[in-house]
């Protein structure tokens, strides 16, 4: 069987990394005896400059019949975030009813934690953050624009499919691991919504007897991320809370750079969507020094989804084998001096 994947570069650092990590990713294939075609879409803030949006209005059509989508990142200096975030990321992930954002973080051998006193796998946990709705909801308005009296009211949503799916989706996963779940909400001062998440974990939990579910308040956890990172397993957040505290794992984990997401549609009704969690990276952007391991950590993901478990673990062992050896080369945000393309190279390298 060969797949079809439809890959949107998008922007900035977003199209460096995709680029490069492709003969990577056709190299693990090929190893494997697997293969899969790639159709290339344009689609990002170029496209929004000249056309006046991120992608066609038949977009979601054209996407419908690919086994997977892998996006890279979009964001513009030029133009607004809350633009080319809701024209694109945001169109795919409602439109496929993405609920699930899967992203893993775990500190790789040979990578230094800003935190003291943790190396080699110490910190390894994945957060399922909701992905459809919540605090990303486009529920709201502004009124009296420009007068004293201005006013803007933004809505937070959560039904019952899109809290079920990702809440379902963490016990499965927490079951598989160590049956250990964090739900994380901010109940205390969210009365409606986030009380309904609690309600819904206390459901699902029926159903996974045999997972020990923590609740934490986002503050706390916080502090917690950073405190006692080790005893993290399996998280569930929404998307908001999610969104911060992956960043944030990201970051006790050694790089931005290094970090993988998912956007699953748990019934596979639509395909699925891959992209490293980094965005666009105005700040080094142009030039060639993007760390592309969060995006070849995203295609082992995408390979797992799809079950071919040989070109998952083929990328990972590439990963983990140059992480963990200090002198090969590796990109500024995790202290070395080499380019995008050098790592890229190397990794394709161990794989060949
Ligand atoms: P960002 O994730 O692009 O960058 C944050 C910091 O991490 C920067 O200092 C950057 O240099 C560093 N960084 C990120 N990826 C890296 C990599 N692969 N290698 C080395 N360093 C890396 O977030 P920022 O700066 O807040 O946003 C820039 C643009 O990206 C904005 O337009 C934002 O809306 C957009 N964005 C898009 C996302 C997406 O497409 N899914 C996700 C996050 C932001
Ligand atoms: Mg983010």
């Amino acid at each position: 069987m060969s797949y079809e994947i439809a890959v949107i570069p998008g922007d900035g650092i977003g199209s460096e990394v995709v680029e490069c990590s492709m003969p990577v990713v056709e190299a693990a294939a090929n190893a494997c005896g697997v293969s899969f075609e790639t159709t290339l879409y344009d689609w990002g803030s170029e496209r929004y400059l000249e056309k006046g949006m991120m992608m066609p209005d038949d977009g979601l059509d054209e996407l419908r019949e690919y086994d997977a989508i892998f996006l890279g990142a979009v964001g513009h200096p030029d133009v607004p975030d809350h633009v080319t975030l809701r024209g694109l990321r945001l169109e795919i992930t409602k439109g496929f009813k993405q609920h699930v954002c899967k992203r893993p973080t775990y500190l790789f051998e040979g990578v230094t934690s800003p935190l003291r006193n943790y190396a080699d796998g110490d910190i390894d946990f994945v957060v399922y953050r909701q992905n459809t709705e919540g605090e990303y909801a486009d529920v709201g308005g502004r009124e009296y624009q420009g007068f004293e009296n201005e006013v803007a009211i933004q809505s937070a949503l959560y039904t019952r499919e899109g809290t079920e799916s990702i809440v379902r989706a963490a016990f499965a996963a927490a079951a598989e691991r160590e049956g250990r779940l964090t739900s994380i909400t901010k109940s205390n001062a969210q009365a409606h919504g986030m009380v309904f998440w609690d309600d819904i974990v206390t459901e699902v939990h029926r159903d996974y007897p045999e997972v020990d579910v923590e609740r934490l308040l986002v503050d706390a956890a916080s502090m917690d991320f950073v405190r006692r990172p080790e005893e993290f397993d399996v998280i569930v957040a929404s998307n908001l809370f999610g969104d911060i505290l992956t960043d944030l794992g990201a970051g006790i984990s050694g790089s931005m750079g290094l970090a993988p997401s998912t956007n699953i549609d748990p019934t596979g009704e639509y395909p699925s969507m891959f992209e490293p969690v980094h965005g666009s990276a105005f700040d080094i952007m142009g030039e060639g020094i993007a760390n592309p391991i969060g995006t070849v950590l995203s295609w082992e993901l995408l390979w797992d989804h799809l079950d071919e478990q040989a070109v998952a673990r083929a990328l990972r062992t590439a990963v983990a084998n140059q992480l963990a050896e200090t002198s090969a080369p590796r990109t500024p945000d995790i202290g070395g001096d080499s380019g995008t393309e050098q790592v890229a190279n190397d990794l394709r390298a161990r794989i060949e």
